[in-house]
């Protein structure tokens, strides 16, 4: 079976977290991703975080598969020449250097576009064109300056960060989707275009909820939130909601049987209007059914926090999956807190993919996330990342036709490093 990018040539030229997503995502489609690291260096979370001696990271290799890998100097002049070479032959460069490093790399969107005019030039930076545009920015920075630390955590307490990776893989999410709108385009204009994300602007769009609360605030307290009912007035900026549901429907985390030692050990729990009586009759309060002041949606948002602690003493009764076993036949939404441990030990995900075990010449056997996203006429097989400059030479023969002799030369003039045969 044909993949839904096949034929489609990537200069990878990502690094760390956000821009490797992306491109990592364009290799489970088909596409051909060649990754051009700094020789003898490469990526610098080859070896970050390292857990094997002498092995790629899992923090590399989780995020690369399905690439070849090219030792170049980009620097170097003969290193420039290769470097033109691959933009006449890719579709896409994919980039996520700090603010201006192309540019004094000689590389700059107009030199690209001369050079290929069909080429998708693709960025990722910290921040969009303004007065942090020159910053250098991480994750965290990224959660912090996009709207989500600011939302996130208790009222009580200090913003927070959260752990699933809105900053990089969120921002490498948008630059896919923009990458593949920017080919769909070229289909009929033939001509390639700039595609630009900010990380700033990522995390926004994934906090878009919390902006729409902000505006919100100017017709009255957001009668959801828990402070609501705490009667602990609003101030000027969206507040910290703990772990009130972001939408209309009230919801909270809440303790199951063995919070003690597991601090795992907990449900989530949504009061669905839909659903109220059978969460009544359930947690042995029939009369909440018909009694005045919660009878109603509006009536029961000054009482969530009476609520909730009367739903507890109930879910403290039972393990998380036992409150699965029993709200989900009653529509009753809930959802058990899965630790990474358990989330890893489900055979259900690696059945669907979204768990694989990939093998390693380094590391062995490891556990990694899928791609997330199916298509049926377009599988995914999940191939372990590349070793550091492992098809260096294949690329320079292969896809750039460069011969013996030339490869020889290039080799000489320091810019590929030394040349690798592929692994085994
Ligand atoms: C992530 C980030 C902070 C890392 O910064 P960094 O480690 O200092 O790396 P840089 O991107 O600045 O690159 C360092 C240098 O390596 C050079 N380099 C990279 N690949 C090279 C290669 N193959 N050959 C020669 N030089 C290379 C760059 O040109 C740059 O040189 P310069 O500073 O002299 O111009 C920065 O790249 C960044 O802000 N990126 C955009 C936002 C982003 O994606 N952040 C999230 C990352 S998960």
């Amino acid at each position: 079976m044909t993949k839904a990018l096949e034929g489609v040539k990537i200069l990878d030229f990502t690094h760390v977290q956000s821009g490797p997503t992306c491109t990592q995502i364009l290799g489970w489609f088909g596409a051909d991703v060649i990754k051009v690291e700094r020789p003898g260096v490469g990526d610098a979370t080859r070896k970050q975080l390292v857990d094997k001696p002498g092995a790629d990271s899992l923090y590399f290799t989780m995020l690369n598969h399905n690439k070849r890998s090219m030792e170049l100097n980009s620097k170097n002049e003969t290193g420039k020449e290769v470097l033109t070479r691959l933009i006449k032959e890719c579709d896409v460069l994919v980039e996520n250097f700090a603010p201006g490093a192309l540019d004094r790399m000689g590389f700059s969107w107009e030199r690209v576009h001369e050079i290929n005019p069909r080429i998708i030039m693709a960025s990722i930076k910290g921040f969009g064109p303004g007065k942090y545009e020159d910053c250098k920015v991480y994750e965290n920075v990224a959660q912090c300056a996009g709207g989500s630390a600011s939302t996130t955590g208790f009222l009580d307490g200090p913003p927070l960060v959260t752990g699933a990776q809105i900053g990089d893989s969120g921002t490498g999410l948008h630059l896919c989707l923009g990458i593949v709108t920017a080919l769909f385009q070229r289909e009929k204009t033939g001509v390639g275009q700039r595609v630009s994300v900010a990380m700033q602007d990522s995390v926004l769009n994934l906090a878009r909820v919390k902006m729409r609360d902000q505006q919100r605030l100017e017709a009255g307290p957001l009668k959801e939130y828990s402070q609501f009912g705490e009667g602990i007035p609003f101030g000027e900026a969206t507040p910290r909601a703990g772990n009130d549901s972001g939408g209309g429907q009230p919801g909270r985390i809440l303790k199951c049987k063995g919070w003690e030692t597991d601090p795992n050990a907990y449900t989530y729990f949504i009061i669905q209007a839909a659903v109220w009586e059978k969460v009544c009759d359930l947690i042995g309060e029939p009369n909440w059914k018909t009694d005045t002041g919660f009878a109603t949606p509006p009536e029961r948002l000054d009482k969530l926090n009476q609520i909730f602690e009367r739903i507890e003493q109930w879910t403290m009764t039972k393990t998380k999956f036992e409150i699965m076993d029993l709200c989900n036949p009653l529509d009753i939404p809930v959802g058990p807190i899965l630790s990474m441990k358990e989330i890893a030990e489900d055979e259900g995900l690696y059945a669907t993919g979204t768990l694989v075990k990939v093998d390693h010449p380094e590391r062995g056997e490891y556990i990694s996330v899928g791609c997330p996203i199916k298509l049926s006429a377009s599988p995914v097989e999940v191939e372990r990342s590349p070793l550091l400059g492992e098809h260096t030479e294949e690329i320079l023969r292969d896809v750039l036709k460069y011969s013996d002799e030339e490869i020889q030369t290039i080799s000489e003039s320091g810019a590929i490093g030394e040349v690798r045969k592929a692994a085994e």
